[in-house]
Protein backbone atom coordinates (compact mmCIF):
# COMPACT_ATOMS: atom_id res chain seq x y z
CA UNK A 1 0.00 0.00 0.00
CA UNK A 2 0.93 3.64 -0.71
CA UNK A 3 0.68 7.14 1.06
CA UNK A 4 -0.69 9.17 -2.18
CA UNK A 5 -1.02 13.19 -2.43
CA UNK A 6 -4.56 14.71 -1.43
CA UNK A 7 -4.94 16.78 -3.89
CA UNK A 8 -6.54 20.71 -2.36
CA UNK A 9 -8.93 23.28 -3.21
CA UNK A 10 -9.11 24.60 -5.77
CA UNK A 11 -7.70 22.12 -7.47
CA UNK A 12 -9.52 21.67 -10.89
CA UNK A 13 -9.60 17.61 -10.22
CA UNK A 14 -12.02 18.34 -7.59
CA UNK A 15 -14.88 20.36 -9.55
CA UNK A 16 -15.08 17.49 -12.01
CA UNK A 17 -17.83 14.47 -12.43
CA UNK A 18 -16.12 11.68 -12.22
CA UNK A 19 -17.00 8.64 -14.40
CA UNK A 20 -18.32 4.87 -12.98
CA UNK A 21 -15.55 2.27 -12.71
CA UNK A 22 -16.27 -0.57 -15.50
CA UNK A 23 -14.80 -3.30 -13.58
CA UNK A 24 -13.85 -4.14 -10.26
CA UNK A 25 -10.57 -5.59 -10.39
CA UNK A 26 -7.06 -6.23 -9.11
CA UNK A 27 -6.15 -2.41 -10.22
CA UNK A 28 -9.41 -1.16 -8.53
CA UNK A 29 -8.88 -2.90 -5.49
CA UNK A 30 -4.94 -1.59 -5.18
CA UNK A 31 -6.46 1.85 -5.01
CA UNK A 32 -8.91 1.49 -3.00
CA UNK A 33 -6.07 0.12 -0.21
CA UNK A 34 -4.05 2.78 -1.24
CA UNK A 35 -6.93 5.14 -0.94
CA UNK A 36 -7.66 3.65 3.35
CA UNK A 37 -4.11 3.89 3.84
CA UNK A 38 -3.50 7.48 2.32
CA UNK A 39 -6.89 8.85 4.73
CA UNK A 40 -5.32 6.93 7.36
CA UNK A 41 -2.37 8.87 7.14
CA UNK A 42 -4.33 12.04 6.70
CA UNK A 43 -6.51 11.75 9.87
CA UNK A 44 -9.53 11.36 7.41
CA UNK A 45 -12.96 9.06 8.08
CA UNK A 46 -13.76 9.26 4.34
CA UNK A 47 -11.60 9.40 1.26
CA UNK A 48 -12.83 10.11 -2.17
CA UNK A 49 -11.03 8.93 -5.68
CA UNK A 50 -10.97 12.51 -7.10
CA UNK A 51 -9.22 13.72 -3.73
CA UNK A 52 -5.95 11.60 -4.74
CA UNK A 53 -6.43 12.78 -8.50
CA UNK A 54 -8.55 9.69 -9.75
CA UNK A 55 -11.77 11.03 -11.70
CA UNK A 56 -13.34 7.44 -10.52
CA UNK A 57 -16.21 6.97 -8.77
CA UNK A 58 -14.44 5.35 -5.87
CA UNK A 59 -15.38 6.36 -2.00
CA UNK A 60 -13.54 4.51 1.15
CA UNK A 61 -14.88 5.32 4.61
CA UNK A 62 -13.91 3.97 8.21
CA UNK A 63 -14.64 5.77 11.11
CA UNK A 64 -14.06 3.04 13.59
CA UNK A 65 -10.15 3.46 13.01
CA UNK A 66 -8.28 2.66 16.32
CA UNK A 67 -4.74 3.36 16.90
CA UNK A 68 -1.38 1.37 17.25
CA UNK A 69 1.21 1.77 20.04
CA UNK A 70 2.88 4.69 17.92
CA UNK A 71 -0.46 6.69 18.15
CA UNK A 72 -1.00 5.92 14.09
CA UNK A 73 -4.46 5.79 12.65
CA UNK A 74 -4.51 1.35 11.75
CA UNK A 75 -8.16 -0.15 10.20
CA UNK A 76 -11.25 -0.49 12.20
CA UNK A 77 -13.88 -1.22 10.22
CA UNK A 78 -13.22 -0.24 6.53
CA UNK A 79 -16.24 0.14 3.75
CA UNK A 80 -15.50 0.41 0.30
CA UNK A 81 -17.85 1.73 -2.02
CA UNK A 82 -17.75 1.77 -5.89
CA UNK A 83 -20.32 3.61 -8.06
CA UNK A 84 -22.67 4.90 -4.99
CA UNK A 85 -25.94 5.78 -5.49
CA UNK A 86 -28.45 7.20 -3.55
CA UNK A 87 -31.23 5.55 -4.73
CA UNK A 88 -33.45 6.98 -1.87
CA UNK A 89 -33.20 9.40 1.27
CA UNK A 90 -35.18 10.62 4.40
CA UNK A 91 -37.34 14.23 4.00
CA UNK A 92 -35.81 14.94 7.15
CA UNK A 93 -32.91 16.78 7.32
CA UNK A 94 -29.66 17.24 10.12
CA UNK A 95 -26.84 19.57 10.29
CA UNK A 96 -23.67 18.42 11.42
CA UNK A 97 -20.40 19.91 11.55
CA UNK A 98 -18.10 18.91 8.46
CA UNK A 99 -14.31 19.30 7.37
CA UNK A 100 -12.61 17.83 4.57
CA UNK A 101 -8.92 16.40 4.06
CA UNK A 102 -9.26 18.83 0.99
CA UNK A 103 -10.04 21.73 2.67
CA UNK A 104 -7.53 21.43 5.26
CA UNK A 105 -8.19 22.79 9.12
CA UNK A 106 -11.57 24.20 8.03
CA UNK A 107 -14.84 23.19 9.57
CA UNK A 108 -18.79 24.21 8.69
CA UNK A 109 -22.17 23.15 9.88
CA UNK A 110 -23.98 21.86 6.59
CA UNK A 111 -27.31 20.21 6.48
CA UNK A 112 -27.75 16.64 5.60
CA UNK A 113 -30.61 13.97 4.60
CA UNK A 114 -31.10 12.08 7.93
CA UNK A 115 -31.00 8.67 6.34
CA UNK A 116 -29.95 7.73 2.41
CA UNK A 117 -30.37 4.26 1.12
CA UNK A 118 -27.18 3.63 -1.03
CA UNK A 119 -26.69 1.23 -4.08
CA UNK A 120 -23.27 0.22 -4.65
CA UNK A 121 -20.58 -2.28 -5.73
CA UNK A 122 -18.05 -3.79 -3.16
CA UNK A 123 -13.97 -4.64 -2.94
CA UNK A 124 -15.76 -7.79 -4.52
CA UNK A 125 -17.24 -6.14 -7.54
CA UNK A 126 -20.80 -7.57 -5.43
CA UNK A 127 -23.71 -5.48 -5.46
CA UNK A 128 -24.51 -4.18 -2.57
CA UNK A 129 -27.16 -2.23 -0.81
CA UNK A 130 -27.57 0.05 2.95
CA UNK A 131 -29.74 1.91 4.52
CA UNK A 132 -27.13 4.72 6.22
CA UNK A 133 -27.59 6.83 9.08
CA UNK A 134 -26.45 9.02 12.17
CA UNK A 135 -23.09 9.62 10.99
CA UNK A 136 -22.54 7.10 8.22
CA UNK A 137 -25.44 9.05 6.61
CA UNK A 138 -23.48 12.47 6.28
CA UNK A 139 -20.09 10.78 5.92
CA UNK A 140 -21.38 8.98 2.97
CA UNK A 141 -23.09 12.41 1.00
CA UNK A 142 -20.23 14.35 1.87
CA UNK A 143 -18.01 11.46 -0.04
CA UNK A 144 -20.49 11.10 -2.69
CA UNK A 145 -20.59 14.76 -2.93
CA UNK A 146 -17.24 14.76 -4.17
CA UNK A 147 -17.29 12.18 -6.79
CA UNK A 148 -19.76 15.08 -8.86
CA UNK A 149 -17.47 17.58 -8.19
CA UNK A 150 -19.20 19.01 -4.94
CA UNK A 151 -17.38 20.47 -1.80
CA UNK A 152 -19.19 20.92 1.26
CA UNK A 153 -18.10 24.84 1.28
CA UNK A 154 -20.52 24.91 -2.00
CA UNK A 155 -22.98 23.79 0.18
CA UNK A 156 -23.16 26.58 3.22
CA UNK A 157 -24.15 30.54 2.19
CA UNK A 158 -21.74 32.81 0.60
CA UNK A 159 -21.05 34.59 3.58
CA UNK A 160 -19.59 31.77 5.68
CA UNK A 161 -17.85 30.28 2.59
CA UNK A 162 -16.09 33.27 1.74
CA UNK A 163 -15.07 33.68 5.79
CA UNK A 164 -13.75 29.88 5.51
CA UNK A 165 -11.78 30.64 2.37
CA UNK A 166 -9.74 33.48 4.42
CA UNK A 167 -9.24 31.23 7.24
CA UNK A 168 -7.75 28.78 4.55
CA UNK A 169 -5.78 31.51 2.82
CA UNK A 170 -4.55 32.76 6.54
CA UNK A 171 -3.74 28.74 7.52
CA UNK A 172 -1.55 27.91 4.05
CA UNK A 173 0.03 31.48 4.48
CA UNK A 174 1.11 30.24 8.34
CA UNK A 175 2.32 26.89 7.83
NI1 LIG B 1 -14.22 15.77 1.71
Amino acid sequence: MAVLEVYEYPHPVLKKKAVKVEKVDDALRKLMDDMLETMYSAVGVGLAAPQIGQSVRVLVIDYEQEEDENGNRIKGNPRYFVNPEIIWHSDEKVCGEEGCLSVPDQRAEVERHAQVRVHYLDYEGKEQEILADDFLAIVIQHELDHLDGILYIDRISRLKRNMLLKKLKKHREES
